[in-house]
């Protein structure tokens, strides 16, 4: 499955993502971590960014697109993915469309994470991350088991990123909200949103139902014999994604070209091992297994 979370900064995407990697065995594609993983290597890329992230600003679309579409297209991705953080414009919303329908692919589901700012504002500022395995803590609501010490790999000396101060984190919300919600209307009927508010533990399962939800109608549209609102030519004419592919894919091309000539072998991500490790069947389209849930926990999941 093809998987967008859709949210501000601070919502619990990446949170989120690493669950739902966990969960159903397909990768996490955080152009975020992309990103401060190339500015930790100081790479020409890294350099070139450093000062736009920093202040809360945003990468050309040209560069991320170009990442997504090297990334998207290795072995791992085949049987899906979690896109988080991308895209974030319309024209990186339009790229995105345009490379996988040149793949004979969708994306299934985009699910939006829901938060006001007041609460995206405390969570960054409150944010501390791990540098060596990217696990996210929060100083009061999901604080290590000893202070200052990653739980998962025990690196000592949690970081706070540079983007979570105040100043940073009202930049990011302005951008969020005049070039990156705008999509919401691009992605229309596959746009499916769950209140970000809750525990960590109600979003995943709320994040579950969604995903439950999308896989029960494709099965349905699958055995009518008709083919998915979700996948295909349809999902792009219908969200008027399609009209713009010849030129984006010209696009896409290029960028992708300059991409992997400048770094394409530096970038890392650190949940291959994990996608990789599932040998479920490779070649049906039939790929997650989704796990049990509990009814009671289908509060907070809206259309
Ligand atoms: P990126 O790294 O993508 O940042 P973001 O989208 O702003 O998202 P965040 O990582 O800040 O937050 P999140 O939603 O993942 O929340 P998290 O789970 O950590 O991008 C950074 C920069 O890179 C951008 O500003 C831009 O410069 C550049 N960039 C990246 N992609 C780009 C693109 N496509 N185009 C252009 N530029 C791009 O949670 C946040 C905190 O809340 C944590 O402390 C967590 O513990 C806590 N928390 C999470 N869930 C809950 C919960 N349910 N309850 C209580 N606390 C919670």
């Amino acid at each position: 499955m093809r998987i967008i979370l859709f949210g501000p900064p601070g919502a619990g995407k990446g949170t989120q993502a690493k669950r739902l990697v966990e969960l159903y065995g397909i990768p996490q594609l955080s152009t975020g971590d992309m990103l401060r993983e190339q500015i930790k290597l100081q790479t020409p890329l890294g350099l070139q960014v450093d000062a736009v992230m920093k202040s809360g600003g945003l990468v050309s679309d040209d560069i991320v697109v170009a990442m997504i579409n090297e990334r998207t297209s290795r072995e791992d991705c085949h049987k899906g993915f979690i896109l988080d953080g991308f895209p974030r414009t319309i024209p990186q919303g339009r790229a995105l469309n345009a490379m996988l329908e040149a793949r004979g692919e969708a994306i299934d589901v985009v699910v939006g994470i829901d938060c006001p700012d007041d609460v995206i504002r405390e969570r960054t500022v409150n944010r501390r991350s791990c540098s060596s395995c990217g696990a996210i803590y929060h100083l009061t609501s999901m604080r290590p088991t000893v202070d200052d010490t990653c739980d998962r790999c025990g690196h000592v000396g949690l970081t706070h990123r540079d983007d979570d101060q105040l100043d940073a984190v009202n930049k990011r919300l302005g951008k969020f909200h005049n070039e990156t919600a705008p999509l919401r209307t691009l992605y229309g009927q596959i746009l499916q949103t769950v209140d970000g508010t809750q525990s960590p533990d109600e979003v995943t399962a709320a994040i579950q139902v969604v995903l439950e939800s999308v896989r029960r109608q494709q099965r349905l549209k699958g055995l009518a014999g008709l083919a998915s609102p979700y996948a295909g030519e349809g999902y792009g004419a219908g969200h008027g994604l399609a009209a713009a592919g010849g030129s984006i894919k010209a696009s896409v091309a290029a960028a992708g070209a300059s991409w992997a000539d400048d770094s394409a072998s530096t970038v890392t991500d650190d949940d291959d091992d994990s996608a990789d490790g599932d040998s479920a069947d490779d070649d049906d389209e039939e790929i997650i297994e989704l796990p049990k849930r509990s009814p009671a926990l289908l509060k907070g999941v809206g259309a």
